[in-house]
């Protein structure tokens, strides 16, 4: 995919900020810290367009990135993240939710994934979620640059097993360090969008 422009657009906190031009959208997902900021940066070749930090709760609302006045991608807070407090946490939830069920043009949900751990329960329950609603949905296990090449089949069958991943949804390696799996996931986007 070459990235002729990326813009920033806004960071919704209420549905009446979303953007009106009907783009089709591709939202991230996933517990806080996993590296949704920096995969969006990776995905559009910027360097830090998209927040990133090494403390958690960084990405606090809908952050919209327009791409090639074609696509946007749509980065929500991480979940998981014991500091933000109860009613903050109950905001986003509802936030996401609302998203989810009513979003018009959401085309592709992005389910983060630290290829290292376990998905926690929260991400098997975000999961469980998209499915129960019928979200297509794409896996991405990500810093697969933290652990050795030859440990991603293992950690990739421990991902797909424990969130009973469903057989039409791809799982895609990747690293924001290396750019690992950027051409696979790009080429998923196009797919979801095209139709
Ligand atoms: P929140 O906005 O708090 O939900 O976090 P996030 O999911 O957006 O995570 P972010 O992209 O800010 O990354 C968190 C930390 O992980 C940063 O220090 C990144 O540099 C690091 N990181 C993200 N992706 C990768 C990766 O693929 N490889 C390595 N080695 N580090 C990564
Ligand atoms: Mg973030």
């Amino acid at each position: 995919m070459i990235i002729r422009d990326v813009q920033f657009v806004i960071s919704a906190v209420k549905p009446h900020q979303y953007p009106e031009d009907a783009l089709p959208e591709i939202a991230l997902a996933g517990r806080s810290n996993v590296g949704k900021s920096s995969l969006i940066n990776k995905l559009i070749q910027r360097k830090n367009l998209a927040r990133t930090s090494s403390q958690p709760g960084k990405t606090q609302q809908l952050n919209y990135y327009r791409v090639n006045n074609g696509l946007y991608l749509v980065d929500f807070p991480g979940y998981g993240y014991a500091k933000v407090s109860k009613t903050q946490r109950e905001q986003f939830g509802t936030m996401i939710e609302t998203y989810l069920q009513e979003r018009e043009p959401h085309k592709l949900q992005l389910l983060v994934i630290d290829i290292r751990h376990e998905p926690s329960k929260d991400d098997q329950l975000m999961y469980k979620w998209l499915k129960h609603f019928q979200i297509p949905t794409c896996i991405v296990a990500t810093k697969a640059d933290k652990i050795p090449r030859s440990k991603w089949d293992k950690h990739i069958k421990m991902i797909k097993t424990t969130l009973e991943v469903e057989p039409g949804d791809n799982v895609v390696l990747f690293s924001s360090e290396t750019g690992l799996g950027r051409d696979q996931l790009w080429a998923i986007i196009n797919e979801a969008i095209s139709d």
